[in-house]
Parts: C-alpha cells; sequence; structure tokens
C-alpha cells in the first residue's frame, strides 16, 4: 500500500495494486459534476480509491454516502482513506455488488465511473483484478445497462450520473432509452488521445414512488 497525495483535491490515498488508480475518467467525472449544496443521500457504486466520494464529501459536508466497490480491499481502503482525509463520519463503505442489497432505498444521487471496456481477444487475457477495474462486458457497457435496468425495475427514484467511452458505445444509443421513457442525456464529453469520454445522466427522480 503506497500513499499518493493529490494536490489539486487537497486530500492524501492510500492505493494498493489491485485498486483504481484515479485515471482522466475519474477526474472528468469529479469537475464535471462539480455538485455543490448536496443535502441529500447519495450512493457511488465501485468507489475504487474511494477519491470521487472524498472529493464530493469535503465540498458538501450535509451529504452522506454510500459507496460500494465489489473488491473487499477496495472498500477496506475507501474506509482507510476516508479517515485519512476526515470524512469518516459523511462516508459508508461496503462491499457489494452495484447496490444489489439497497433495493428499496432512493438516494438522491447515484454515480458510477464503470468498468466500461469491452471484452476482446486482448483484454481477456488481462490478470483478473484488471478485468473487474475495466471490462463491463462483451459490449463494454452491459455492466451499466443491467444497473439501468435494476433502478427500473425497482422504481430506484435517483438521478444516476455515469460515464461511457467511445471505444464502447456511441452516442445514438441513447435513442433505445428515450423509446423506453427512460429520461437520459449526455451533460459533458472529453476528448483524449484514443476515445471520446461522455457523462451521461439517467433520471429516473420523478418515477411514481416515494423517497
Ligand atoms: C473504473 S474503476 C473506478 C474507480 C473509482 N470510482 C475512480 O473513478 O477512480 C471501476 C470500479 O468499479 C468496481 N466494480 C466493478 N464491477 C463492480 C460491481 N459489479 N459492483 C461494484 N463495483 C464494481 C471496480 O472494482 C473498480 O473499483
Amino acid at each position: 500500500m503506497v500513499r499518493y497525495n493529490f494536490p489539486e483535491y487537497e486530500i492524501e490515498l492510500e492505493i494498493s495494486e489491485d485498486i483504481y488508480f484515479p485515471a482522466e475518467d475519474t477526474f472528468f467525472l469529479i469537475e464535471s459534476i462539480n455538485l455543490t449544496n448536496l443535502h441529500h443521500s447519495i450512493v457511488e457504486i465501485g468507489g475504487g480509491s474511494g477519491i470521487i466520494s472524498i472529493v464530493l464529501a469535503q465540498r458538501n459536508p450535509k451529504a452522506r454516502f454510500i459507496v460500494t466497490d465489489l473488491v473487499f480491499n477496495s472498500a477496506k481502503t475507501i474506509g482507510t482513506n476516508c479517515r485519512i482525509n476526515k470524512v469518516e463520519g459523511q462516508i459508508y463503505p461496503i462491499c457489494m455488488d452495484k447496490m444489489q442489497g439497497l433495493r428499496f432505498f432512493s438516494p438522491e444521487y447515484i454515480f458510477w465511473n464503470p468498468p466500461y471496456l469491452p471484452i476482446d481477444k486482448e483484454s481477456s487475457s488481462f490478470p483478473h483484478t484488471e478485468k473487474i477495474m475495466l471490462l463491463g462486458g462483451k459490449k463494454g457497457y452491459e455492466e451499466t445497462y443491467s444497473l439501468i435496468e435494476h433502478l427500473r425495475c425497482n422504481k430506484i427514484k435517483a438521478k444516476l450520473i455515469t460515464v461511457f467511452s467511445s471505444l464502447a458505445w456511441d452516442v445514438k444509443m441513447l435513442k433505445i432509452f428515450h423509446k423506453k421513457g427512460i429520461k437520459a442525456e449526455i451533460v459533458d464529453e472529453k476528448k483524449l488521445f484514443f476515445e471520446k469520454l461522455y457523462l451521461v445522466i439517467f433520471d429516473f427522480s420523478d418515477s411514481n414512488v416515494d423517497r
């Protein structure tokens, strides 16, 4: 475990090799969502090192976060990183598949910087931990789509903010959601050397259930 300093956010994080090291997609999500004045509950899925929720917690002292990760060491390390950055009272880390165990809970926002790359010949030989961090299914977006289906089926009243990559997804695919009556829009884009990232909001907040 090595401790890293992220001066732009004034935080320090312990990160080991089996934990996603914050990258362009992480910073894109933090900078694009840039939410202040959050008072409610937030769920972050796949917290990795915990960086996104830790930065948001510091900017929003009244907000409370449940942060999940499929990898036990990530969930454990998020707890450590919350203590290092003094936000342990705001963030509750859990080892969980997406938010499967939170079926009747409607947070204000759900964030997920998901594994979004497709499984192909090259990536199928990645080590197991890298596969969990990076690969979202044969097409790349299956993990995210299964979360969206979970939110829809369980009438979870929340806004999901997530990331897609042009390596695995096309903006035309938003039409499929619109046809199903799901509100979805691209709110930001970032061009990188070999891909374009899209920040997309799926708005289930006015679905027919009480929070
Ligand atoms: C691209 S990384 C993002 C990590 C961190 N949020 C960030 O932006 O730096 C994806 C994260 O999702 C986690 N993950 C993958 N599949 C998951 C699942 N089904 N449920 C919860 N977490 C998952 C991985 O372990 C990894 O930490």
